[in-house]
């Protein structure tokens, strides 16, 4: 199970199917916000999307059966789907879907009309200026809602719905922007404002909410953020990490001002996130869950941390160099200073992983060198910052270390220009290493386009 626990509101995102009944807890669930893959042959990764019509209407029938069962007596549905398919023939999804989830036992309560403003799609006319056969198209899609046994709630709980949201939001058009599917890596997320609405007028604070088909994580950012329980299915391992990252950074992340829960919940989430890592699992070994009270700036976190492992002194040489640099990446993502990359080889520099790379919107590169300790070994990162400055003439390299001793001798050497790849160095656990982190936070970083190194006819 892929769980990520932490005191927040995250219980998890399964890796598992919505097609099986134990993926979840009987009658656990609250609210269920989602939308389903529309068997309109998205490329989603995992799954396919190109089902019969008659077998998709079948795997409707099981997943809104089995969050029947998930949800608690008084729990509800909202069910975000197109009128109708028109991909391979018309069929009103709308209709069929409605009919499948009542005959599973969803008592229906509501359509809500989602105008999504999206006419720019428009390319078919049907028999043009003609009535032989125009084709008409909705610009639109629904938000059917469902409720299992009994609409109104009983057991009250706190609503956070104001006043204004509530008499917008009753009525039922809402009219706002889809979401850019290329800003949350997905194919197909719903815009943050559709869960939103729908949690804050279905639910209460504290309630729990799952989004079956979790996609991007949309329902779960909007969950967290609105101090509910989020859970989410999800069968693609790739949609599953980028929701990770997306909900780090949406939800714990969201100020630039570190404090002592954004660490701690990033610190969380790495070591969730690399399981399977041997420094990974030492690291929280260290730490547990509670580490970080008390920490307001990255050096701060930096000089903390590193005085426990000293301290705690059980860790081999190779595992300290790798928690120094996990160390130096919550501190980059807790300043939201993205995107990086992580041991990167840079094209058409030969032979070296450049601890963390970023791609400054300028056109350049700026690397870090992460280093503990340093004797002979500043060499190396001089030399790696030749390198990359030979192919990159603006390129910047900065050395990260904690060695006190030879800090001095180098920053002398980088005064005197002795050394060319280097452009400062930097002790991690004082505040230098905080303006550093406020001077790349102020510029904007960008992925790179890949290149393809040899373009030609090739000879072989
Ligand atoms: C329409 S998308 C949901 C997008 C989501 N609302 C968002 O904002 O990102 C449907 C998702 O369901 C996932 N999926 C498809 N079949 C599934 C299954 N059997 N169990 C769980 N997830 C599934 C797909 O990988 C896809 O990410």
């Amino acid at each position: 199970m892929t769980e990520l626990n932490h005191q927040n509101y995250l219980i998890g995102i399964r890796k598992k199917t919505v097609l099986e009944e134990k993926s979840v807890e009987k009658e656990s669930i609250d609210l269920i916000v989602t939308s389903p893959p529309y068997n309109v042959g998205i490329d989603y990764g995992s799954n396919e999307d190109n089902l019969i019509y008659k077998d998709y209407l079948n795997f409707s029938q099981i997943w809104l059966k089995n969050c029947y069962v998930w949800t608690k007596n008084t729990g509800r549905l909202c069910l975000n789907i197109p009128l109708d398919k028109n991909k391979n023939g018309k069929n009103s999804v709308y209709v069929d879907i409605t009919t499948i989830a009542k005959k599973v036992g969803w008592k229906y309560q509501t359509t809500i009309i989602w105008n999504e403003q999206n006419i720019s799609k428009r390319t078919a006319w049907g028999s043009w200026l003609s009535a032989s056969a125009p084709c008409i198209i909705s610009p639109v899609e629904v938000i059917v809602v469902f409720y299992k046994n009994e609409w109104k709630k009983i057991q009250l709980g706190e609503s956070d719905i104001t006043r204004e949201e509530f008499i917008e939001w009753t009525n039922g058009l809402w009219t706002f922007n889809g979401e850019n599917s290329k800003k949350v890596n997905h194919p197909t997320p719903f815009p943050r404002e559709l869960p939103k609405r729908c949690i804050k007028l279905f639910s209460f604070l504290g309630n729990t909410v799952l989004d079956p088909f979790s996609g991007s994580g949309t329902t779960l950012i909007e969950t967290i953020n609105n101090q509910r329980y989020a859970l989410g299915l999800e069968i693609d391992e790739q949609y599953i990490f980028n929701s990770k990252i997306r909900i780090a950074k949406e939800c714990y992340f969201n100020n630039t001002i570190p404090s002592k829960e954004k660490f701690v919940t990033m610190l969380d989430y790495i070591i969730n996130i690399s399981k399977k890592n041997k420094s990974a699992e030492i690291y929280y070994k260290i730490f547990g869950k509670n580490w970080g009270k008390n920490i307001t700036s990255a050096s701060n976190f930096v000089k903390k941390s590193w005085e426990k492992i000293e301290f705690d002194n059980i860790l081999t040489k190779n595992y300290r160099g790798t928690l120094f640099e996990y160390l130096i990446i919550i501190c980059l993502y807790s300043k939201k200073i993205l995107p990086f990359y992580q041991q990167a080889k840079i094209g058409f520099v030969p032979n070296v992983n450049y601890d963390i790379v970023f791609y400054n919107s300028k056109g350049y590169p700026i690397t870090l060198s992460i280093k503990t300790s340093l004797r002979e070994r500043y060499k190396q990162a001089d030399l790696e910052g030749s390198s990359l400055k030979n192919v990159h003439r603006r390129a910047k390299n900065y050395l990260i270390t904690l060695d006190k001793k030879e800090y001095k001798k180098i920053k002398e050497k980088i005064e005197r220009s002795d050394v060319g790849g280097l452009d400062e160095i930097i002790l991690a656990d004082t505040q230098e290493f905080d303006k550093l982190l406020d001077k790349l936070a102020k510029m904007n970083f960008i992925k790179t386009e890949s290149i393809e190194i040899i373009k030609g006819k090739i000879i072989e």
